[in-house]
């Protein structure tokens, strides 16, 4: 006889749905995903089939090396949706919550082949081209100043009021855009890829600032990212540039802002990295690269679609059929990690990039701006402790991601930095077990101290013309290495 007190098959809080097959929705998958992708694990292996919103049916990757072989395999798995059977017959329709993922853009992200090429070939050149140094003392300059509006306070939410604004913050300068940033920019990123009502408006209102951007750019070129990728020889459309600068900045903002909040929240509450940082072991890197295999920032991918009749991980796959990315399952995978706990320290084959053709050509930007980000704040304020019981946390979860809702902080109130200080200058006092950052990629530091400024108003963001990023700097008088120095080069 059926238990009265169990839901009936089919009933979305039992987290089955038609086939008996496993949802990656609703309820249960709401409050916990990584347990429902550990139940999969446990009754189908590394490949199972589960379903997505509507009950559209996907096979789950879960196991490291199958998600590591359709990644690295475009003859069998494409990421063009187009190819997809449940785009092809309808059932991911535009209703679906996740059209807007899967919904084809001619972006280097969803095509293949020489496209693919054309296009990310634009982006890869267009990043080589710019001043790494230069971006990591801008990123340093913006985290103190994000860091100067919450000094004073002596507590904070970081994920609000820092992890959230400081990616938008840099990106927006190295797009070319520094003037653009604001709190509107940061609520339509979030709009967009949250998917609320206003996520049509919010994109309306980025690709608007991004279009007038490059018709400044084609009119007169400048030193950053927008300019590089108008030159790139692929000779990109207006509407190719706007549509490649929007997915670097969104990629960017959502990636790299769970990331500082991920990274932030382990140093924060992990004793792991407690006893290993006052040891002097762990640096921030390090404790950002753990995060990176615990936490990713994009837990999935939806997806890649299997262009032939192919198996894996003892599945048969059809052509047409969808499958995920399951970057957090992947990660977790006991064939790679039997003991969850064990440092992963020196190993950087986590999959938060993904790999193959398609991997994450920003993710020394994204590292970058986390490692000198959490880097900053943990200077600032060695004494920063979360204000909240670890318990108390909450997250907000999808199947694309995973991000903290608050980090409450408290730290001892201080008075503002002067942010045109010379970058990474070092607070005095500091405790010592909060120096994190690997002696290796430190910059050399002047033997003695920079002075401590006066407590005063931030200055405002440097201002894009004033301030170009790249600087090879020639040999100047006295005067102009002082200028140069004071701001920030
Ligand atoms: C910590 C931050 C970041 C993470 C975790 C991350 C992760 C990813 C992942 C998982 C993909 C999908 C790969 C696939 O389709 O298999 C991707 C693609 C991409 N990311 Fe990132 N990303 C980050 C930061 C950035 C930044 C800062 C930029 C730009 C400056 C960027 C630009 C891109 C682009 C252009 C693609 C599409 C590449 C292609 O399809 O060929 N990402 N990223």
């Amino acid at each position: 006889m059926d238990d009265p007190a169990m839901p009936p098959p089919g009933c979305p809080a039992h987290g089955l749905g038609p086939g008996g097959l496993r949802r990656l929705y609703g309820p249960e998958a709401d409050t916990d995903l990584a347990g429902v992708y550990e139940k999969l694990r446990a009754e189908h292996g590394a490949v199972a089939p589960a379903l997505l919103h509507n009950d559209v049916p996907i096979w789950a990757v879960l196991g490291h090396s199958e998600n590591l072989h359709m990644v690295r395999t475009p003859s069998q798995y494409t990421r063009d949706p187009r190819q997809w059977r449940a785009i092809i017959d309808g059932s991911m329709g535009p209703d679906n919550p996740l059209a807007p993922v899967v919904t084809f853009q001619p972006m280097a992200s969803m095509v293949e082949g020489d496209e693919h090429q054309r296009l990310r070939g634009a982006v890869t050149g267009a990043m080589a081209l710019l001043d790494h140094r230069g971006i990591r003392r801008y990123i340093n300059r913006y985290s103190n100043l994000l860091l100067n509006d919450i000094c004073q306070a002596g507590r904070a939410d970081v994920v609000s009021q820092f992890a959230e604004h400081l990616p938008m913050m840099v990106m927006c300068h190295v797009i070319g855009m520094p003037e653009e940033y604001n709190e509107r920019m940061v609520q339509a990123a979030r709009d967009m890829i949250r998917g609320t009502e206003t996520a049509i408006a919010s994109n309306a209102y980025i690709m608007d600032a991004l279009m007038r951007l490059v018709a400044r750019r084609r009119a007169k070129a400048e030193e950053d990212f927008t300019s590089n990728l108008i030159a790139q020889p692929a000779q990109l459309t207006d509407d190719e540039v706007a549509a490649h600068l929007r997915l670097v900045l969104i990629a960017s903002y959502e990636a790299t802002a769970n990331l500082i909040a991920n990274a932030l929240r382990m140093v924060l509450t992990d004793p792991r990295f407690r006893a290993q940082l006052s040891g002097g072991q762990m640096t921030v890197p390090e404790a950002v690269e753990q995060s990176l295999w615990d936490e990713p920032p994009f837990s999935a991918m939806i997806g890649y679609f299997a262009k032939q009749d192919t198996q894996l991980g003892g599945q048969q796959i059809k052509a047409g059929d969808g499958l995920i990315l399951g970057i957090a399952p992947g990660n977790v995978d006991p064939v790679v990690r039997p003991d969850l706990a064990a440092s992963m320290q020196g190993n950087r084959s986590h999959l938060a990039f993904s790999g193959g053709p398609h991997e994450c050509p920003g993710q020394d930007i994204g590292r970058a701006i986390a490692d000198t980000g959490v880097d900053a704040l943990l200077m600032r304020f060695p004494d920063v402790e979360l204000s909240v019981e670890e318990h108390e946390l909450r997250w907000n979860s999808s199947i694309l991601s995973r991000h903290l809702v608050e980090l409450p902080v408290q730290f001892a109130p201080r008075p503002p930095q002067d942010v045109m200080a010379r970058p990474m200058a070092r607070v005095p006092g500091a405790r010592n077990d909060w120096s994190v950052s690997s002696p290796a990629q430190r910059p050399a530091y002047p033997a003695t101290p920079a002075p401590q400024p006066a407590a005063q108003p931030a200055p405002p963001p440097p201002a894009p013309d004033s301030a170009p990023v790249a600087a090879s700097v020639p040999r100047q008088g006295v005067w102009r290495r002082l200028v140069t120095w004071w701001r920030g080069y």
